[in-house]
């Protein structure tokens, strides 16, 4: 299988160095850097994952770069196709995601700013905290078309949904079908009218009480594994959701995800980064795509819609 295109994670902690692995053992991208403001920290575990090809059997070729806030050593992540923003602080215990805008807004608009100099044509996807509010900076910071901007949520928050129904009933996690929408907090939007099991309603499967405590359990997810670890938050399940949304833009795959997209007419809400599902392909979102959701959803999915419309209208001065 030939090797193809340039995918660059940005932040080389826990979730950026985890999102590079997997990428780079998809054996798929011909190169993955990754780059880090702490000297020496992204090329110790560029040579650490190189040293791991011929084990893991992939070609894939991991750079690690230093860079700093001024723009030094974007160089080597010029001319990437895809590039993953995980730079910015993690939550500690009791914190929400919603506590780091402040301080993340300023690292995730320089890293923007950096990015689209020496990648003009990539497609961003961001991770970073508070994701809807960071994914609408990155779009103004980067200047690019909102469509090649998208931010990671809805694939992990479903499946975290996905496991909690699983281990609830009992059944393999490949038969569970599960979908969350809206923002990736609060305002989070799970659509128990859209998940099955082995292609049977789950609403017929577990009561109304049970579903509600699946859903408050995935909304919390994040704070859950936060509140476990002490410091630092999740970064498997992230990383898995981030990883195959670059997957899917590199393969113009078509695939449909629950992402961050720009919404702009759909469920009757404009103008604003929601958790929606999308096709994904080579150009970013290829289209927003309106799935059907009971009358109840949709309001709640509008709720989330004015939630983070508001905090996105501040991101623009931090
Ligand atoms: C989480 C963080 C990464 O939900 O947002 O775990």
């Amino acid at each position: 299988m030939s090797l193809k295109g340039k995918v660059t994670v940005v932040g080389a902690g826990f979730y950026g160095s985890t999102t590079a692995l997997r990428l780079a053992e998809y054996n798929i991208f011909e190169t993955v850097v990754l780059t880090d403001i702490v000297e020496g920290k992204p090329e110790g575990l560029a040579l650490d994952m190189n040293q791991s090809r011929s084990i893991e059997g992939f070609e894939t070729k991991v750079i690690g770069a230093t860079t700093t806030a001024e723009g030094a050593g974007y160089e080597a992540t010029a001319n990437s196709d895809v590039v993953v923003i995980t730079a910015g602080l993690p939550r500690k215990p009791g914190m929400s995601r919603m506590d780091l805008i402040g301080v993340n807004a300023g690292i995730v608009r320089g890293v923007a700013e950096n990015i689209a100099k020496h990648s003009p044509n990539a497609v961003i996807i961001v991770v970073s905290n508070p994701l809807d509010e960071m994914t609408a900076l990155a779009q103004i910071a980067t200047g690019f078309p909102k469509n090649k901007v998208m931010g990671q949520a809805g694939m992990l928050d479903t499946a975290r949904f996905t496991n909690f129904v699983a281990e609830k009933l009992g059944v393999p996690v490949s038969s569970v079908r599960t979908l969350t929408l809206g923002s990736h907090g609060e305002t989070m939007v799970p659509v128990p009218s859209r998940c099955t099991v082995d292609g049977r309603a789950l609403t017929e499967l577990l009561n109304e009480a049970e579903i509600a405590e699946l859903v408050d359990r995935t909304r919390n997810g994040g704070a859950e594994v936060v509140a476990l670890l002490k410091t630092g938050s999740a970064y498997y399940a992230p990383s898995a959701a981030a990883a195959r949304m670059a997957k899917a833009v590199i393969e113009d795959s078509g695939l449909v995800m629950p992402v961050c997209a720009w919404v702009d007419g759909q469920f009757g809400i404009s103008g604003v980064y929601l958790g929606v599902e999308a096709e994904i392909g080579r150009e970013g979102i290829r289209k927003v795509v309106e799935g059907s959701l009971t009358p109840s959803e949709v309001e709640s999915l509008k709720v989330a819609a004015e939630a983070v419309r508001a905090k996105q209208a501040d991101v623009k001065d931090l």
